[in-house]
């Protein structure tokens, strides 16, 4: 399959270069990473240990062919960018970003959009070699369609109509058609993944599995950033219990949008992902360490404008992050 990664940072370069094994690649970031990838090839290491050799470029305006998919792990604030760069150069475009509203952006320049969710952890250590710390999985599945008609690996865990419920605004509108198109196009970006050694799953209730996976970065991310600390200094004590009471919040907010997350089920995921990702810094943290913009308006910003009434810990998370960023000359 030919792939373009819009966005090689720590996660699109490690799904980047996992993809590579399998497939023919086009990673698009930044200098010097990108000049360093071309000269060198992408170094894979941690739980990984390999070289592979994608094409690497800052942008796509040379790019003359069509790919068949576009995986976009860019910042949620450089998504409209993204959508506009892979106008017209790829056949299905799949976001495997944080925060929420990345496949409606998506959806206003391209016609076939998947959902997905990622928690492989991965730090780019310098340019040209990516470390992947936590195997985590890739999920992905059609995000305006609901149904039944699938295949393969397909997760049917999720009842599909739990996608036709309240959280609506957050999903577009298709056709039948479209609905079985998307669902094949699933498939086809499930194999393609799984043949390049990538563990994945696709599923039919993305809307659910999206704020789920909020739940995990609200309560991860800001607190990782603010007290500087790997993920895995969240399995106890009171950054624990701060990160408990964030997922439940999120939760909450779903809840009141007829999205059908439990408590319990939230604070399962959370864990799970502090536990595979025990040795990762969060994407946060590494903005943080970085001075760089991060994504707390799409994570905990979301949560906070979606809540009927007060989300506490995650608008204090949310303003402290915000603060910090406030008090930065941020890159
Ligand atoms: O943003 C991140 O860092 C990742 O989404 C995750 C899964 C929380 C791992 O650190």
């Amino acid at each position: 399959m030919e792939i373009v990664v819009f966005g090689a940072g720590s996660l699109g370069s490690l799904i980047g270069g996992l993809l590579a094994r399998e497939h023919d690649v086009t990673l698009v970031g930044r200098d010097p990473h990108v000049s360093v990838v071309r000269r060198s090839g992408l170094d894979v290491g941690g739980a990984f240990e390999f070289t592979v050799r994608p094409d690497a470029r800052t942008d796509l305006s040379a790019f003359s062919s069509t790919a068949d998919l576009g995986v976009v792990t860019v910042k949620a604030f450089d998504t409209e960018a993204a959508a506009r760069a892979l106008s017209g150069r790829v056949e299905t475009v799949l976001s495997l970003q944080n925060g929420m509203g990345n496949e409606q952006i998506l959806g206003t320049e391209l016609d076939r959009v998947l959902a997905g969710t990622c928690t492989y952890g991965a730090v780019l250590r310098e340019p040209g070699v990516v470390n992947c710390t936590g195997r985590g999985e890739v999920v992905c599945g059609p995000f305006g369609a609901a149904g039944s008609e699938t295949s393969g690996e397909t997760d049917r865990s999720g009842p599909a109509d739990r996608a036709d419920r309240a959280g609506s605004d957050d999903r577009g509108d298709h056709g039948d058609h479209d609905a079985c198109e998307d669902r094949r196009a699933a498939e086809r970006v499930g194999n393609a993944l799984r043949s390049a050694g990538i563990e994945a799953t696709v599923a039919e209730d993305m809307a659910d599995r999206l704020w789920e996976k909020l739940a995990v970065n609200a309560g991860i991310n800001p607190v990782t950033a603010l007290a500087r600390v790997p993920n895995g200094a969240l399995r106890s004590g009171n950054a624990h219990e701060l990160a408990v009471r964030a997922a439940r919040e999120t939760a909450r907010v779903a809840r009141e949008g007829g999205v059908d997350l439990a408590d319990g089920k939230a604070v399962a995921a959370l864990e799970g992902v502090i536990e595979t990702t025990a040795a990762n810094e969060s994407s946060m943290l590494q903005d943080v360490r970085a001075v760089r913009r991060t994504e707390i308006d799409a994570i905990s910003g979301h949560v906070a404008d979606r809540a009927i009434g007060s989300v506490p810990v995650t608008e204090t998370l949310r303003d402290l992050v915000r603060a910090w960023e406030r008090g930065q000359s941020l890159r």
